[in-house]
Formats: structure tokens, sequence, C-alpha cells
């Protein structure tokens, strides 16, 4: 006898979910031509986004960031209520008068931290943080959060280390001198990461993309190399993968949404020394909700996605809602932005979650 059909929705696996609007806490919009065409997906999924201001040259000035700003809103649509939310690039040369211009700007909502030679675009970064400190202590006094790439660039460290030394040569030792620093460890992506942000008191939170929630570093080497997994910090091993996952589904408010969206030309990632990052923004929530879904938490989305952000960045939660509707939909295999091609994360395969 054919056993009885599931119902077709329950609690733990529903049809339909809809939450309040979600934001994006990483992402990378770039400029000109292709910022144009990513800022699109990015303003479909999100309210807001914090955007990351690793340009050439990078946004070191409020000035600058509000420029930036400028073209962003230049570039929606009408009718469109995205907010970016800008951010200035730290260099050795970052004055605390620059910090306290950005805080009153009201535009700027965090700094970021690029050891120098960590990532794209990140060579005018910080080469020696104790030379910072007197600006890192003006942040801290005006409440201005610090973003923190958080990988050694110490070319001794092996690359899938070198977030666990930063935790200990660099933020453990940040956070003894400067207690009240508001820090956000950008993108993490191992299982240290995770447990020292869900166990350190004071105002430490972290943002988790989804591409390190679906994939450990096996993806990278599946029947040969695959650059369009390849982004910084490296995906690393299964068990850290779950580590994150735990962390993002866990309900903490020290845990919320960061895409680290990158989008970069097929022929820059298909290259002897392709470029790292993963293009998210097309179907973010799609594949945060896959996630979700896959350990039964779909419940926890909400709060990841919605609320733990806003309610770190001191900001409102949005007003507005989205709805995914369990509905099979094919990634296309590639993207026209900006006059080239880019390729999705998962571009060519099926995801089971779609926003309406
Ligand atoms: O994979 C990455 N891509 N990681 C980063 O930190 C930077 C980003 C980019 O700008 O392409
Ligand atoms: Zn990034």
């Amino acid at each position: 006898m054919a056993s009885s059909p599931l119902p077709a929705s329950d609690a733990n696996s529903p049809e339909r979910l809809t939450l309040i609007r979600p934001d994006d806490w990483h992402v990378h919009l770039r400029d000109g031509a292709m910022m144009r065409d990513v800022l699109q997906d990015t303003a479909r999924q999100f309210g807001r986004a914090i955007v990351m201001p690793n340009l050439k040259p990078p946004v070191t000035t409020t000035a600058q960031a509000v420029s930036y700003r400028q073209r962003i809103m230049d570039a929606l649509p009408g009718g469109s209520r995205f907010d970016p939310l800008m951010t200035l690039y730290l260099t050795n040369d970052t004055t605390a008068d620059e910090i306290v211009r950005a805080r009153a700007s009201g535009v700027v909502h965090g700094v970021k931290l690029y050891p120098a030679g960590a990532t794209t675009n990140s060579a005018a970064g910080v080469s020696d943080l104790s030379k910072c400190m007197q600006v890192l202590a003006t942040m801290q006094e005006v409440g201005m959060p610090l973003l923190v790439h958080g990988e050694v660039t110490d070319p001794v460290i092996d690359i899938f280390d070198r977030e666990a030394v930063f935790i200990d040569r660099v933020l453990a030792p940040l956070r003894r001198d400067l207690p009240g620093l508001k820090i956000v460890f950008e993108h993490i992506t191992t299982s240290d990461a995770a447990h020292y942000v869900a166990q350190s008191d004071g105002p430490i939170a972290a943002t988790i993309t989804a591409h390190h929630l679906l994939y450990n570093r096996n993806e990278l080497f599946k029947g040969g190399i695959n650059p369009h997994y390849y982004c910084l910090p490296v995906l690393k091993r299964e068990w850290h993968r779950l580590a994150l996952v735990e962390a993002a589904t866990s309900g903490s408010p020290r845990f919320f949404l960061g895409t680290d969206s990158a989008p970069h030309t097929r022929e820059s990632k298909e290259a002897a020394c392709g470029c790292a990052g993963c293009y998210t923004a097309l179907h973010a929530m799609e594949l945060y909700a896959k996630v979700f879904d896959q350990v039964g938490k779909l419940d926890k989305l909400e709060g990841f996605a919605s609320l733990h952000g806003p309610a770190f960045y001191g900001l409102p939660k949005n007003t507005e809602t989205i709805t995914l509707v369990r509905k099979a939909w094919s990634i296309p295999s590639e993207l026209h932005v900006g006059g080239s091609a880019v390729v999705p994360l998962d571009g060519g395969s099926v995801l089971e979650w779609q926003l309406a």
C-alpha cells in the first residue's frame, strides 16, 4: 500500500515565507557600468546594504563616500527605496577628524579595515594597525563600527589558517585595548571565528556569506579547478562550514547576513591568476533559504537576514516585507553586467526557493 502523502505545508517546511525586508551588511557594488547593473540585483533583494569601499582608488574620505552614494542613487530605478549605507576605507593616513566628519555625515556607517595585501584592491590598506590607534579610539568614542577583513597577510601563515591567526594576533589584542569599539568580523569562515564571536563579551558581531554556508573547500577542486568558487577568505573544511551554519541558524543576534557578493568578469575569474569573489546578489535570499531549509531552521532566517543587522548598527528594521516561495527555477549560467559576462554562484543549477 502506498504511504499517505506528506501535508503540502507545515511549520518546518512551509511553501511560502514572508519576512521583514532583509538587508545585506556586506556587498561590493563596484562603480560605473558594472555598478549600474549589479545594483538592480541588490536593490531587488534588499532594503539596505553596507557598501564596500575597495574601489580604485579606494573611498577614503567622507566627501568621496557622499559622491559614491550619489552615483548609486542616480543609478537606481525610479521609485526604488533602496538605501546604500556607505563605508570608508581605513589607511595608515586616515585621521581622527575624518572619522568625526564621517559620523556627522549620517551617510557613513562603518570604516573598513583591509590588512594591506589581504584581498582585492587592498594595497592601500593598513600595514600596521598600531599606527591607527588614535583613529580607532575616536571610532570607539563616536560609535563608528570597524568592519574587519579578518585575515593576517604574513605569507608564512598557511592561507587556511589566516583567519584563526588574525584572532590571536590582531583582534583579541585590539579588543583588549578598545573594549567599547563596535566591531563586525566580516565574512567569517571558521569555527574559530564563530566561537570567538559567540563567546565574546562586548560589541562584536559577524557577517556570514551564503557561499561559506553552502560549500566547503572541496568545491574548489571538484573534477578540476573551479574558479567561480574562489573567494577570500577562501572556503574552509566541512567542520568549519557546519560551525557557520550552526551560528547563522542559532538565533544569536551576533550573526547576520552579509553576502560579500563580489562581481568579477568571467575572463578575470577564468584566468591563470583568477580574481577572488563570488557573485550572489542575484539570488542571495534564495541561497540563504536553501541553507536554513536544509537544517530545518527556516524560522531563524528572518532574525539573521532582517533583524540582527539593524539592531547591531543601531538602525530601525525595514517596514516592507518580501516573500519567498518554494518554486524550482534555474540560475542563469551567465549574466550580462556592464557589457561583460559574469557567472553567478551555482550558475546553471536549480534552486528550490524563489523571491516572489
Ligand atoms: O572574495 C572576495 N572578493 N573577498 C574580498 O575580500 C574582496 C572581494 C572583491 O572585492 O572582489
Ligand atoms: Zn568583501
